[in-house]
């Protein structure tokens, strides 16, 4: 079975559609995402145009914020503080990567807390880790959202992640871990990477490789998740970090590139927009 984060994502959109067709009457106005974008990387800017579109198909408010690559780090601060203190605004989004003179840790750390769309803040890293109320990032929440959309059962299931960012391995490894499943946690130069893949009933790959994943490393009845975006280097088509072709059909739940993890990330995204205006709206 093939899950299509783009259905998945198309009526996740629409119920948050009717839910903020609602807000200007109970609260005064729609929630206000404020997205910012440094520098002229192409996939960046297609990123940013995507999290627009679906702000459009939501109802919910967009500014997005261009600024030149050679902005300074205390500029860019700058911005962030006034957005910090502008009770109008609800999320903050800084496009990463960032160009090298700015330190993204810094950018991250100075978005408050309670407008922290991404989950990306120290302190809702930390409460995601100690199970209190916080922002969980994305492409993670979308993720554990479409296993469960598929009617996949993760209590009880060996899980495989591999990829250990701050953004997506680590944390879906969190997710899946307080979902009941266990879990390995390994990386592009584990050790026989293989013997580990091969014991996996879900395997979630975020590398950044093409065919990283290859079909002898994945039994047969394995639910494949695949969080991988890059370019075949032959084709120039956006391809995931698994063989697709190949292990197809072994898998018992596999998701595409594109149309697989990449829309729920922004339909999550879309939902942490929402909650940040509610938590301000309903105290
Ligand atoms: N760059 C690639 N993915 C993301 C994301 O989810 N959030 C931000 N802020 N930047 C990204």
């Amino acid at each position: 079975m093939i899950i299509s984060g783009k259905e998945l994502s198309a009526r996740m959109k629409a119920d948050m559609a009717a839910q903020v067709a609602e807000f200007p009457v109970k609260y005064g106005r729609v929630p206000h995402l404020v997205v910012i974008l440094v520098g002229d990387d192409p996939a960046s800017q297609s990123y940013v145009r995507g999290k627009g579109k679906a702000c459009e198909v939501v109802g919910i408010r967009n500014t997005t914020i261009v600024k030149p690559a050679t902005i300074t780090e205390q500029e860019l601060l700058d911005i962030i503080e006034g957005l910090n203190n502008d009770d109008g605004v609800d999320g903050i989004l800084v496009q990463l990567p960032l160009p090298d003179h700015i330190d993204e840790a810094t950018i991250i750390n100075a978005i408050r807390k309670d407008k922290d769309v991404d989950g990306f803040h120290p302190l809702n890293v930390a409460a995601l880790w100690m199970k209190q109320p916080c922002t969980v990032a994305c492409t993670p929440k979308g993720i554990i959202r479409m296993l469960d959309e598929a009617g996949v059962e993760i209590k009880g299931k060996r899980a495989v992640v591999i990829g250990r960012s701050q953004i997506v391995g680590l944390p879906v490894a969190k997710l899946l871990l307080d979902r009941n499943a266990t879990v390995t946690i390994c990386h592009s130069r584990t050790k026989d990477l293989g013997a580990v893949t091969r014991e996996a009933e879900i395997l979630v790959v975020a590398i950044g490789r093409p065919k990283f994943v290859t079909a002898d490393m994945v039994s047969p009845g394995t639910v494949v998740i695949d969080v991988g975006v890059n370019r075949d280097p032959e084709t120039g088509k956006l391809v995931g970090d698994v063989d697709f072709e190949a292990i197809e059909p072994k898998a018992s739940v596999i998701t595409p590139v594109p149309g697989g993890v990449g829309p729920m990330t922004i339909a999550c995204l879309m939902e942490n927009t929402i909650e940040c205006f509610l938590r301000k709206k309903q105290g």
